[in-house]
């Protein structure tokens, strides 16, 4: 029994992800789970909400409420609709946990200990009437290019010039509002990130077999001269990990907390600690440290493309950089962009599916069949409703569930709700049993290499083979003249139901865990033997006609939900 540990990307706190979020790493690494679970492999899944940042505080500050109480809330909001889409996570951590902030500080002294932190003094603006330093973003004042009043510390929005705080004529404080503001002397932690480049170089080659995608990013960065710069990890603000050295305090890091990007990937670690502190798992080193078992893991990272430097370069740097015994990826699985019916998702718009929204219209399995088959892999790729119908209606309510459909509604009619008396397997059968038997072995390398899109295709594939058997057998025909006959063809097709529940179920697990239930079939292991599991079902075995399994998305939806989802503003 291999053993996966499968992280996906830790989604912000701040707000609903839309459905572009959700394809570039949640649920192409659910998918991927289920599967690795399917085959009998023992499976750790871990994702977090990265509940940090100035992002989060702002976003509490909009909605009036503390912060810590704003993250508790949004967390419990997207675990609920993660559970909605079957994101089936062994734990859905917090970063702001006492777990994520032990080991935050841990490393943090680590890479202390190793040389590879070092601090630096900078002028930073300061208010009294807040008493605390800002970050660029809470500050504003008029932009210095073209005059516009609120520009903000880090850029002008109104002609996007780059800025610095202290670039602004008569700068305040977001916070306050106060104009009591002042240049002072701070310091600064940086993360020698440089010194590891050879390192990195070295690693990143060895990876031959990673997507392009994910090893173009990292050598773009790692080659490019400002790619590798030293990065700071500290920020003044309140919401954070305040700055330790392990347990101890670091002088002159007082009121500072680290970088949300420097805690949120530890927090892949400390996910698995909150697993075992919340009794859901036993040995989380078992899964971490290569001194305590991990060493027999394999682990693979899912996340967007502007997610893989971080990946790639800094957290990497923060793991070798300690010197201790953690376990590395050994794969991370990249993926483009989604867009929107020809622009872009837009969360300040409003434009574009929000997940929330998508489970009010439909059940998760129509988004993640759609999602998945078409992730983008290669290149962006882009949802439009036309497209969304014609996929739901065609692989899903035509060819899957229209299959299931015919096959039981007519066994019922002709027999009874149970598996029909008939001879042996002809030739159309064992061609067909054959047929699906390279098929399955197609789809299970391209499951096992995480081509999500080929994947999709070959399940369609493995689907349109039954609806082609029973189109050229025709046991609606056969019956007349040969009702035996049109039997065994039915009890084939009466097997393929569950041998489809349980192939699709990565992709389909309502779906598949329905017409299993349908199909009064208990069984849901690997069908190894394709031929043996198409003739497991036996004569007389009962079972009921499934209610609809997919129905069909009319073109008024799609005129509505187009209107719906356009966006309120320009
Ligand atoms: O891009 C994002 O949504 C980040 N919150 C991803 C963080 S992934 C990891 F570092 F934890
Ligand atoms: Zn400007």
């Amino acid at each position: 029994m291999a053993r996966h540990l499968i992280t996906s990307a830790i989604p912000y706190i701040n707000g609903i992800k839309h459905l572009g979020n959700l394809v570039g790493s949640q649920l192409p690494a659910d998918l991927f789970a289920r599967y690795q679970r399917g085959r009998g492999n023992e499976v750790l899944f871990l994702c977090a909400t990265d509940e940090h940042g100035t992002p989060a505080e702002l976003a509490a500050a909009k909605a009036g409420k503390p912060v810590e109480e704003y993250c508790a809330e949004m967390h419990e909001v997207q675990a609920k609709i993660a559970e909605g889409f079957r994101l089936s996570f062994d734990h859905f951590g917090r970063s702001s946990s006492e777990q994520n902030q032990v080991l935050t500080q841990h490393f943090a002294g680590k890479l202390a200990e190793n040389d590879l932190i070092r601090e630096v003094s900078e002028t930073q603006i300061y208010s009294h009437a807040d008493g605390r330093f800002l970050p660029d973003r809470y500050i504003e004042g008029t932009c210095p290019n073209c005059g516009f009043e609120s520009a903000r510390g880090d850029q002008c929005d109104n002609c996007t010039k780059q800025l610095d705080p202290t670039d602004l004529i008569n700068p305040y404080s977001t916070i306050s509002g106060s104009t009591d503001l002042e240049e002072r002397a701070t310091k600064h932690l940086y993360l020698r990130q440089s010194e590891m480049r050879g390192k990195l170089a070295e690693w990143i080659d060895s990876k031959s077999d990673w997507p392009v995608l994910t090893t173009s990013i990292a050598k773009k960065w790692l080659n490019d001269g400002d790619g590798l710069q030293d990065r700071g990890i500290t920020r003044d603000l309140d919401w954070g990990v305040p700055v330790k050295k392990g347990e101890q305090d670091w002088p002159g890091m007082e009121g500072k907390v680290f970088y949300v990007w420097f805690d949120a990937p530890i927090e892949y670690i400390a996910s698995a600690q909150e697993w075992v502190d919340a009794d859901k798992g036993t040995d989380w080193e078992r899964w971490w440290r290569t001194d305590k078992g991990a060493d027999d893991v394999t682990y693979t990272q899912f996340m967007g493309k502007d997610n893989v430097p971080f990946h790639t370069l800094s957290f990497p740097v923060t793991i070798f950089g300690s010197g201790e015994p953690w376990k590395l990826v050994d794969y991370i699985k990249s993926f483009n962009y989604l867009n929107y019916d020809g622009g872009q998702f837009s969360t300040s718009r409003g434009r574009g599916v929000f997940m929330d929204q998508a489970l009010d219209l439909l059940p998760a399995d129509y988004w993640r069949w759609w999602l998945l088959s078409h992730a983008p892999e290669s290149s962006d790729s882009e949802f439009t409703w036309e497209n969304f119908q014609s996929s739901v209606n065609k692989d899903l309510a035509d060819v899957l569930g229209n299959f299931v459909s015919r096959v039981t509604k007519f066994c019922r009619s002709k027999f009874s709700e149970a598996v029909p008396e008939g001879a042996e397997y002809g030739e159309e059968e064992l061609a067909l049993i054959n047929e699906l038997t390279s098929r399955t072995r197609a789809y299970e390398q391209h499951m096992q290499d995480m081509e999500v899109r080929k994947s999709a295709q070959e399940l369609r594939a493995i689907w349109a083979a039954g609806n082609e058997y029973l189109q050229t057998v025709a046991p609606w025909s056969t019956f007349k003249t040969d009702p035996d006959k049109a039997a065994i063809q039915i009890r084939l097709a009466l097997n393929l139901i569950p041998f489809y529940a349980v192939l699709s179920a990565p992709f389909i697990p309502d779906a598949s865990a329905s017409l299993l239930a349908s199909m009064n079939v208990t069984d849901t292991s690997w069908p190894e033997d394709v031929a043996a599991r198409l003739s497991a079902l036996q004569v007389g075995h009962e079972f009921t006609v499934p209610e609809v399994t997919f129905r069909k998305i009319t073109d008024d939806e799609v005129t509505e939900w187009q209107e719906t989802f356009a966006g309120t503003r320009d």
